[in-house]
This record gives structure tokens, C-alpha cells and sequence, in this order.
């Protein structure tokens, strides 16, 4: 007899023995190995039920258009009916028991729901953004922080957040860049597996979730920068850019993946059969759920690839897309499409069987509401062990760009400080667009965190208006101030409400308002330090010649004044160094470090003419990838290679050795890099390779090591094979991409 025929007796008889009235279907008994219980489920399942656990709802606010939104109630039904697999945007306990309860009492089969949410970085407890993270080059944190926004989005009922985003992008006009790790793809993937870690733990642990690798593949390279836009690039940049950091995230296991908005030669992401088939299940072996971007299914009819909602569909599910976020296609045609022969029922059955998997491994059938803890909700929120990790991420994420002088750190408590711009004190403007169930009142402005350690020594003036103007009085009064101080401290930048998603800008520079402002105060001969709130890496050509020193601040979350107050007063030691590339205009965008050489390259020439240059500013960015200063100085020295040369199958050392020769205990990130100079497709003019964060006290000098082997010398070909090709490589160590000593390596 077969097994599950067996199982399916036993259980009946002795339920029957046992004077039960219903027996327990085997899917609902836990002592009945998962696999086996998902077969039994879906042999009870309907293809209409199956469509429903392809069904993704919008549960709560909205993060993106609301079309054919039927309201909560009728949503509810469909929760009865088996008509929804899961729900985003829905969270707290309360609510998530509420919800759960519906779809496990009365829907036919009691198949529980997840709930997914946006935990971008951090859920009640906010941390800086990601983009901002990245720049500490601090692994080992990011992924601690990733698990205490786990931790906390858990005790509140969520299962599933859709982060990291793997994005590589070198567009800070993105409103989503400050979503991401930057602009390369070696750090993107290491910093992705470690977000993968910290979010989802053991999948059988309630204090985790899911991670959701986004947004596949490749939508950084939106064309201008601009949300939803086309993105067309090549198959090189497809394997040797964008893939890994997704990969990466696909290998440390994360579970779910998600479709970009965007499309590759010319066909959506939602319907990109080779990159989801053919690449992300057959070639990376994922046997996770996919799951749409929010209407990316219908949105497939605008783009003029589908003739409509059956047509987006079919399309989705024959490429092996899954779940339907809010386009609502699937939940409509599936029975259909099915029926007609358009859908094979094995692919409808291998997405479903996936789906439920997950809700297996989490539990949910056995436990529905482990994750909707009242106990958790109460005490693993916003605690001061949260805060302190916030605070410390915060500070390692300040980038010091500039220090003329070292007029940094502000070292005395009694020192006059005048603390300039609206932003400083606007709570409301301090927080972007992701910040799950944050609270800006709960957040720490930069004034409130200045004020606790300059006290009365602390005057503040706004300077500008929120409202993006300035005017005569406003100028007048901070002049005033400053005037009275021994430096002035300035916040500028753009409001973190211009930070994510839909949030494309054009010119991502220091609006002028705020140099006519810088400019006056830059008269009173005071030093002025520059303290730049932004989502992105802006345009600070204008502002440099005008300030002494630039604090990169970011968006820093809930403890951003403590955290500023900590940096400017040298209580930390800034350490952090961009991740993306500061352009020295607009017009270079994009501009990154990992670029190509060209044939005619300007940089070196002797004569400059009819070469790749621009003739109204330099090729240069502002601030190069992996730049950033300490209030200590660190030299470099003894930058050896084990061995000149190598072979197929060997590995090389490089070493160089480190020394703090400044006043101050400091954390270096020291850099290697890599250049192959002739190959059967042309490789970067530089590639990071590895990195170690060391800390060094005054007077210390440390080793550091990196080794290189076969990996770190190949490239992948067009199709995504690994090229490993003989000849010379430069290799290069620093403290960014651009100061580098260079030695030469051959592979035999
Ligand atoms: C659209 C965004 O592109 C995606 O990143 C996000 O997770 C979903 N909306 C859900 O809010």
C-alpha cells in the first residue's frame, strides 16, 4: 500500500478508535514528516485554493499604488474563501491574531497566512539605513542589527520583511541607493549574506524572519536614475556586477526572492524565464518562493509585454514566478489558464508546494500565532540594549570627509558651539520612508544630542526654512549666532523623506539655499562644520571650499543625535568610508570606481586631446569608493606580495602593514584591490578583493594579510562561467580606491 495511504488509515482508525468525532487530516499532524503532510494538503487543495496561496494582498498602508483595492472587509472574505496566501503591510500582534484567525478557523483547509512587512532597518527600533550601514564595512554588525530588527518585527507577528535589497547601483539620483550596500558588487554580496544571516536565524526559531533577496535582478541600473525605468545592460555587467550579491544572498540561504520592477533585453523581470529558471532555480539550485514586486505582474500590460491580466499571468507563471503581489492576475486566471492547458498544474503545484513549505518550516500550521506574542511585543521592543546597538551602528556610519585643520573632534564640552539648520531639530524630517512601526517622536534629533553634550555652551538657530527657502532674517540670526561661537556646526542636506522608493531626484546636490546660507556663515571666519543629511551620496563640489570639515551623516534612524554628538565630540572616532562615490557634478552620473578603461583614456595621458575626458570638469569624483578619514592618521608601509607570480590552483599573500601615527585611538578599513590588465573581456581599472576593518591605538602598528587565489583572479564570461586567464594583475592596497600602492602579480 502507499505510504501515504498508510498514514492516512492510521491516522483515521485511530481517531475512530479514539472516539473522535473528526479526524485529523495528516497535514495537521506534526509528528508526520513535512513533505509528506504537503502532499496530503495538496491533494485536498482546489486550483482555486492553490491560486490563493499565490495571492499576495496589501493588508495595511500602502507602499505603492492602491488599484482595484476592494477594502479590508471584502479582503477578509477572500481570507475565508482560501483566497489569500499572504498579506502585507499588516502587523502587531493584535492585528496579526485577528487576521490569522480567519484564515485558520475559517477558511476550508485552515491554512495559515503570512504576513509580510518592509523591515528595512529595523522595525520599532531604527537603525541607520542601509546604504549608511554599509559604510561601517562592518559585517559582523550588519548582521547583528539585521537580527535585532528580526527580533523585534517577530515579536510583533511578522514571518517575512522583503530585505536585503542586492541591488549594485552607481545612480545616487535612486532614491533607492540608500535601500542598498553601493556600488560594488564584492562588498554588496558579502554584505548581503550577512543581512541574510542576521534576519533569518534558524527558520524554526520565532525570533527570526524571512529574508527576501530583492529586487532580482539588476534593477539598480535604472536608466537616469529614475523609479520604475527601463534597465538595459550587458550580459558581462549581468554576471560580473549585478548577480553576485543576490547569489550570495541565495547562498546563505535566504528564502524568499523578489522580481525587480525592471526588464533584460526587453522582457520584465516577472517574465524573465532564463534569469528565474534557468538561472536562479536550475544554476544556483534555489528551491525558495518568488514572489512579485508590488503589481509587477499587471504592470507587465504597460510595459506593452502583456495584452492583459490572463496574458501577465500565464507569462509569470510559465517563467516560474510565484506569488502575485496586489496585481491580483493569478487569483483571477489561474483556474482558467490551468483548465486551457496555459499553465502546466506541475508548475502551479511546485510554486504551491514551495509556499507551503515555508509555512511549514516556520511552524505556522502547528503553531499559527507563535509569532503574534503578546509577552514579546511588550518587552522586545525599542529596549536599551536595541537602542545601544542603533547608536552604536549610527556612529559607524558617520563618513568624515573633510578635516582642515582638525577642527574635529569638538574634544571640549565647554567649547561655544553654534548649531545651525531646521533639519537639526526636525524630528519629522529626519526619517525616510522605510521605517516600519518607528517613530519619529521616539527618534533623537541632532539638536536633542548636541544639546545633552554641549549643554548651555549650545545655541541653534534654523537658518532655512523646511519648506526649502531661506530668507534675509533667518541668514541674520545664524550669522548672529555664529558670530557669538567658537565653531559652527551646520546640518544640510535633503530631508529623509526624499530617501526610497519613488523618491528619484534629478539633481541630488546641496540646494542652493542652503549655500547662500553656508556662505554667510562661512564670512564670520568661524570654522564651519558641515554635519550632510542625505539618502545618497550628494553633489558636495559647492559646499567643500566653504566648510572646514564634512560629517557624511546619512539618515541615522532613532539615536542619530546621540550618534552625531558622539562623532563631532570625539567620543567616536569615525571609521566609516563611502560605499558609493561622491560626484563632483551631476553631469559625471553614474560615476564609480569600478569603471573601464576606455581606449583612450584621459588619466595619464600627455597629451590630453581626443581623449575620454569632459571639458568642463574633471573625470574625477568628488570623493572616491572606500574614502573616509579618522581624526587619527594612518600610514601604510611594507606592501609585499609572497610571491611575484602564481599558478591555476595556487594562492598568493599580500601584506601590508599599518600604523597609527596620529593622536587617537581609530578604526582603518584597509583596502585591496585588483586589476587584470589582458583579458577575453575587459576587466575594471579596479576590483575590491578583501578588506579588514582594524583598530589601532596611537603608536600601534598591525600586519594585515589577504590571500589570493583562483576566485579572486577570475572573472565570469558572458554565459556566467568562471574565466580564469593567465598574465599580469596588478594588486593594490590602501585606505580607498584611489590612494593605492600597486605591485604586480603574473598567473602562469
Ligand atoms: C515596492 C518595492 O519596490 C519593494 O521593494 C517593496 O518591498 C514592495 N513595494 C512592498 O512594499
Amino acid at each position: 500500500m502507499h505510504k501515504q495511504l498508510l498514514i492516512t488509515c492510521f491516522i483515521f482508525l485511530t481517531t475512530v478508535a479514539s472516539g473522535q468525532k473528526s479526524p485529523v487530516p495528516p497535514y495537521k499532524n506534526p509528528k508526520i514528516p513535512v513533505d509528506e503532510r504537503i502532499k496530503d494538503l495538496m491533494g485536498r487543495m482546489t486550483i482555486e485554493e492553490k491560486a490563493g496561496q499565490l495571492n499576495q494582498l496589501n493588508g495595511g498602508a500602502f507602499t505603492g499604488p492602491a488599484v482595484n483595492d476592494p477594502g479590508q472587509k471584502a479582503k477578509m472574505e477572500q481570507v475565508k474563501a482560501g483566497k489569500v496566501g499572504s498579506l502585507l503591510n499588516v502587523s502587531g500582534v493584535a492585528e496579526t491574531k485577528a487576521i490569522q484567525k480567519i484564515a485558520v478557523e475559517q477558511s476550508r483547509l485552515g491554512i495559515p497566512l503570512l504576513f509580510a512587512l518592509d523591515v528595512i532597518h529595523g522595525y520599532r527600533t531604527v537603525f541607520p539605513i542601509p546604504l549608511a550601514e554599509a559604510c561601517s564595512w562592518d559585517l559582523a554588525n550588519m548582521e547583528k542589527n539585521a537580527s535585532v530588527a528580526a527580533r523585534e518585527a517577530s515579536a510583533a507577528g511578522i514571518h517575512w520583511t522583503f530585505a536585503p535589497m542586492c541591488d549594485i547601483s552607481n545612480d545616487p539620483r535612486w532614491g533607492r541607493v540608500m535601500e542598498g550596500a553601493g556600488e560594488d558588487p564584492y562588498l554588496g554580496s558579502l554584505i548581503a549574506a550577512a543581512r541574510v544571516k542576521g534576519l533569518q536565524g534558524k527558520l524554526d526559531d520565532a525570533s527570526h524572519i524571512l529574508a527576501c533577496v530583492k529586487h532580482f535582478a539588476g534593477y539598480g541600473a535604472v536608466e537616469s536614475g529614475r523609479e520604475y525605468n527601463l534597465t538595459d545592460f550587458s550580459h558581462s555587467a549581468l554576471w560580473n556586477k549585478y548577480l553576485p550579491p543576490y547569489k550570495a544572498a541565495v547562498d546563505a540561504g535566504a528564502v524568499t526572492v523578489m522580481n525587480g520592477f525592471n526588464v533584460l533585453d526587453g522582457v520584465p523581470m516577472s517574465a524573465h524565464k532564463f534569469l528565474i529558471t534557468d538561472v536562479l532555480n536550475k544554476k544556483w539550485g534555489f528551491k525558495g518562493v518568488l514572489v512579485s514586486d508590488w503589481q509587477s505582474f499587471d504592470e507587465m500590460i504597460s510595459w506593452g509585454y502583456a495584452a492583459d491580466f490572463k496574458d501577465a499571468a500565464m507569462k509569470a507563471l510559465n517563467a516560474g514566478s510565484m506569488i502575485d503581489m496586489e496585481s491580483r492576475t493569478v487569483i483571477q486566471y489561474l483556474p482558467e489558464l490551468v483548465a486551457e492547458g496555459k499553465v502546466k498544474l506541475s508548475d502551479v503545484d511546485e510554486a504551491v508546494s514551495r509556499i507551503l513549505k515555508v509555512k511549514f518550516q516556520l511552524g505556522l500550521f502547528d503553531q499559527p500565532y507563535r509569532f503574534s506574542n503578546e509577552e514579546r511585543e511588550k518587552t522586545e521592543m525599542f529596549t536599551p540594549a536595541n537602542r545601544a546597538s542603533a547608536r552604536e551602528a549610527a556612529k559607524r556610519s558617520v563618513i568624515l570627509l573633510k578635516n582642515e585643520n582638525q577642527v574635529l573632534p569638538l574634544t571640549n564640552p565647554n567649547s561655544k558651539v553654534a548649531l545651525i539648520g531646521a533639519f537639526a531639530s526636525s524630528k519629522d524630517d529626519m526619517f525616510d520612508f522605510w521605517i516600519a512601526n518607528g517613530s519619529t517622536k521616539e527618534a533623537v534629533s541632532i539638536l536633542e544630542g548636541m544639546k545633552a553634550r554641549f549643554g548651555a555652551n549650545l545655541s541653534f538657530a534654523n537658518g532655512y526654512n523646511l519648506d526649502g527657502t531661506t530668507n534675509e532674517a533667518l541668514i541674520k540670526e545664524a550669522v548672529a549666532n555664529a558670530s557669538q561661537a567658537e565653531v559652527v556646526v551646520v546640518n544640510l542636506g535633503i530631508t529623509g523623506k526624499m530617501a526610497g522608493e519613488d523618491r528619484a531626484l534629478a539633481r541630488p546636490e546641496i540646494p542652493e539655499y542652503q549655500i547662500e546660507l553656508l556662505k554667510a556663515l562661512q564670512k564670520t571666519g568661524k570654522p564651519v562644520v558641515a554635519l550632510v543629511t542625505s539618502g545618497r551620496p550628494l553633489v558636495l563640489t559647492k559646499i567643500q571650499p566653504l566648510v572646514s570639515s564634512i560629517l557624511q551623516c546619512w539618515i541615522l534612524g532613532t539615536e542619530t543625535g546621540n550618534a552625531v554628538a558622539d562623532v563631532v565630540s570625539g567620543v567616536y572616532n569615525p571609521s566609516a568610508k563611502t560605499v558609493m562615490t561622491f560626484p563632483y557634478d551631476v553631469g559625471q552620473i553614474p560615476v564609480y570606481y569600478n569603471r573601464f578603461k576606455t581606449g583612450r583614456p584621459f588619466e595619464g595621458a600627455t597629451d590630453p586631446n581626443w581623449k575620454s575626458r569632459y571639458r568642463d570638469m574633471p573625470n574625477d569624483p568628488l570623493f572616491p569608493f572606500g574614502f573616509g578619514l579618522s581624526y587619527t592618521r594612518f600610514n601604510f608601509s611594507d606592501f609585499k606580495l609572497s610571491s611575484p607570480t602564481t599558478t591555476r590552483g595556487g594562492s598568493v599573500t599580500a601584506s601590508v602593514t599599518v600604523t597609527n601615527s596620529g593622536k587617537f585611538e581609530g578604526e582603518e578599513v584597509v583596502q585591496l584591490y585588483i586589476r587584470d590588465l589582458v583579458a577575453s573581456s575587459i576587466r575594471p581599472v579596479k576590483e575590491l578583493k578583501g578588506f579588514e576593518k582594524i583598530s589601532l591605538k596611537p603608536g600601534e602598528s598591525k600586519t594585515v594579510q589577504f590571500t589570493l587565489s583562483d576566485k579572486d583572479l577570475s572573472f565570469f564570461d558572458n554565459d556566467g562561467n568562471p574565466v580564469l586567464e593567465p598574465g599580469i594583475f596588478h594588486i593594490f592596497v590602501g585606505p580607498d580606491s584611489k590612494n593605492t600602492s600597486q605591485l604586480n602579480l603574473e598567473l602562469k
